[in-house]
């Protein structure tokens, strides 16, 4: 390492542990990971930590849902995530998750060192109550008529249609998501972390003029606006409780109280930090994490948690006697074609998904392309994708290999020439590194790729130039075909040295098949001459349009499958009864006896039903379904304490029981062989 050498801690937004990473989520890790492999690759000391966020009432409801508990869930999603990074080649030094013993102990203490401080308050507050799930009920899950303007089913904190947003109480006819009932209102006691305490500290540290910083703005100018406004109206107390029951930790001094999953979650970067320190030789934590250290520290995140980062963050950490961040980087949300992500039109697209039909490296490489300092959204075109892999990475770079290589192995048995024929052409490209080196320091990677291509354009140029296909026809010529193809190789090395950071993968095997090791940065001054290069296997893939189309294609199908499972267990979820009130439901084992069409009915069955010496007649919705043929002798299950329901076609006598979402998909319920019809099912 040179004397220069910086030592980093670097970070990305933890994932919530209650779902799948999406390419959306791939923007902020690939973001991280490009300027966290650059750092490294200037012989910089660069720590990447994350970990799952693991806590709150999603979590807690989701694993409800599923039947498992929260733990279950979160050490399975918590899996699914790192599966998904280690494919995209994230290189965390450490993934960790929140709920763990480093992040309760950090939690435990911060919170301490606040109320030492005098900056928590205790209030009582009223809030939405479910009575029937006896719990207190997050805005989000309340729904009910706008009362602005009167749009149903909106959730409890602000109006999709009209935008407007109000507290849950205002809601006509309120009900609660998890279990239909009215919420009613109750008191509980808070505590609150009192942010207006730390305004001049935020000020000073915003503008980079806190702790000796050299006034080093620690946001960008986007993100300074905006909290220029969220001073201007006014620090707010900040809500750190919630009320059991409730997925996470425990307040040491209060039982029954939690902390809000946004107190812990970021502290969840320090814990994984300490738990890779503890395991690590040398690595010292207070280094990193106490004023006066000779580290720095960075967080990556998305623009809508810019507020959790830049004021409550630094505010806790201050509070509680740790250094505060260099920088936090902002990033913007990434669209699809244009438009939102959506799961209609399949572009909502799973890490899984896109990892089943494509290359993780054309994803890495398109995000550095469409990737700056700003906090603008960026858009994923999937033309643009397709074009700009296949035409600059494929047909420029990774191209002049696959030119010179043949000739190096077929003509020369992959010996490369004595010394560069074209010194002041390897100098030039070698005087880019700097720039090129500027532009990932400044996360400005789009610029950096348009310089890598610039320079691609320059080598293509040259071999045109020097045509070694034509030279490779004469005799005389042989020695400088391999010149020029040496310098090709060498100039194709400089290009993969300086493309690493954003394709680890395809660097290793540039690496590989030159013969030279990995590609490092600290290398570029030394040109391959006098060796042998190993034969040439193609080192990256075009696109096949088809494969986007497929990943399109596979990710509708993959969002309509979990939308009917989500709403079939959502009911399932809804409400709890006892065995008393399963009992009242008179279920019987029936032989559908016969089947058919009815007239002016285009959903319905009628079915003669037996149940064991009584008969009915029951209309059933499962014509698209089934075939009346197939169903005559079938055992079936039925409700048979219905209240007979009278229909256009004649009465209903009770209810056949079918799985799926309905239409085509539906599946009747039938008992195992030797069940006879009228048998009580319970
Ligand atoms: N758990 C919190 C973060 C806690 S950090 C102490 C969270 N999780 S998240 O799973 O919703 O998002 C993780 C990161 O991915 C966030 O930085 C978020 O901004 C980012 N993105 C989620 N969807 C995104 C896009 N569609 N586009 C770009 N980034 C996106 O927030
Ligand atoms: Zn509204």
């Amino acid at each position: 390492m040179s004397p220069k050498s910086r030592k980093i801690l670097v970070t990305s937004a933890l994932p919530y542990a209650n779902g799948p990473i999406h390419i959306g989520h791939l923007v902020e890790y690939i973001q991280t990971d490009i300027w966290v492999r650059y750092q490294r690759s200037r012989g910089h000391l660069c720590y990447y930590v994350c970990a799952d966020d693991a806590h709150g009432t999603p979590i807690m409801l989701k694993a409800q849902e599923e039947g498992i508990s929260p733990q279950q869930l979160i050490e399975r999603i918590g899996r699914e995530h790192q599966r998904d990074f280690e494919d995209f080649s994230l290189s965390f030094d450490n993934y960790h998750t929140t709920h763990s013993a480093e992040n309760r102990y950090y939690s435990n203490y911060i919170y301490e060192q606040l109320k030492k401080g005098g900056h928590i308050a205790t209030r009582t507050i009223r809030q939405a109550f479910d009575p029937e799930e006896q719990m207190f009920l997050p805005d989000r899950f309340i729904r009910g008529t706008c009362p602005r303007c009167k749009a149903p089913e909106q959730f409890g904190d602000s109006c999709e249609v009209c935008g407007s947003t109000y507290s849950p109480s205002e809601l006509i006819d309120p009900v609660s998501v998890i279990s239909g009932a009215t919420p009613v209102e109750r008191e509980s006691e808070h505590y609150f972390v009192q942010l207006g305490d730390f305004e001049d500290f935020l000020r000073a540290w915003v503008s980079g003029r806190d702790q000796g910083a050299n006034g080093q703005a620690r946001v960008q100018p986007g993100i300074a606006k905006k909290l220029e406004e969220w001073f201007k109206v006014g620090l707010k107390d900040w809500d750190i409780s919630r009320d059991a029951p409730y997925f996470g930790f425990e307040i040491p001094d209060k039982p029954g109280k939690f902390f809000y999953v946004w107190l812990d979650a970021p502290i969840g970067y320090m814990a994984s930090f300490k738990n890779l320190c503890d395991r690590t030789e040398g690595l010292d934590f207070d280094s990193y994490w106490k004023p006066g250290g000779d580290a720095e520290v960075f967080h990556f995140i998305g623009k809508d948690i810019a507020y959790f980062h830049t004021l409550f963050w630094p505010a806790m950490l201050h509070g509680a006697g740790f250094r505060t961040p260099d920088a936090v980087y902002c990033h913007g949300f990434l669209t699809v074609n244009g438009q939102k992500m959506s799961k209609r039109r399949g572009t909502f697209i799973m890490a899984r998904t896109y990892l089943e039909h494509l290359n993780p490296e054309h994803l890495r490489y398109y995000f550095a392309c469409k990737l700056g300092d700003g906090i603008d959204d960026l858009d994923l075109s999937a033309d643009d994708f397709v074009k700009r892999v296949n035409s600059d990475l494929v047909g420029k770079v990774v191209n002049i290999a696959a030119r010179c290589a043949g000739f190096i192995s077929k003509k020369f048995e992959g010996q490369l020439s004595d010394d560069l024929a074209e010194p002041k052409l390897y100098a030039e490209m070698l005087a880019a590194a700097e720039t090129i080196g500027a532009s990932y320091e400044a996360r400005e990677f789009g610029k950096a790729v348009r310089e890598i291509m610039a320079l691609a354009d320059r080598v293509n140029q040259y071999i045109d130039e020097r045509k070694p296909w034509i030279m490779a026809k004469s005799e005389q010529s042989a020695g400088d075909v391999q010149a020029v193809c040496t310098m090709g190789l060498n100039l194709f090395r400089l290009l993969m040295i300086y493309l690493a950071p954003i394709l680890p993968r395809t660097a290793d095997k540039a690496g590989e098949f030159l013969g030279c090791g990995p590609l490092r940065w600290e290398d570029v001054e030394q040109p391959l001459v006098k060796r042998r290069v190993n034969a040439y296997e193609p080192l990256l893939t075009r696109i096949e349009v088809e494969k986007v189309t497929a990943m399109i294609e596979a990710s509708k199908e993959s969002a309509q499958m979990s939308s009917s499972i989500a709403a079939d267990t959502d009911n399932v979820q809804l409400q709890q009864i006892d065995i008393s009130q399963f009992e009242i439901v008179d279920l019987r084992v029936a032989r559908i006896e016969a089947a058919a069409e009815v007239d002016g009915a285009d959903k319905l069955l009628r079915l003669d039903l037996d149940l064991g010496g009584t008969r009915r007649i029951v209309f059933a919705g499962i014509k698209a379904a089934y075939d009346p043929s197939e169903l005559v002798g079938r055992l079936t299950v039925v409700v048979a304490n219905l209240k007979p329901r009278k229909m256009r076609f004649g009465t209903s006598e009770g209810m056949v029981l079918c799985a799926g979402p309905g239409g085509k998909e539906l599946w009747l319920l039938s008992p195992d062989s030797g069940a006879k019809p009228g048998m009580k099912i319970r």
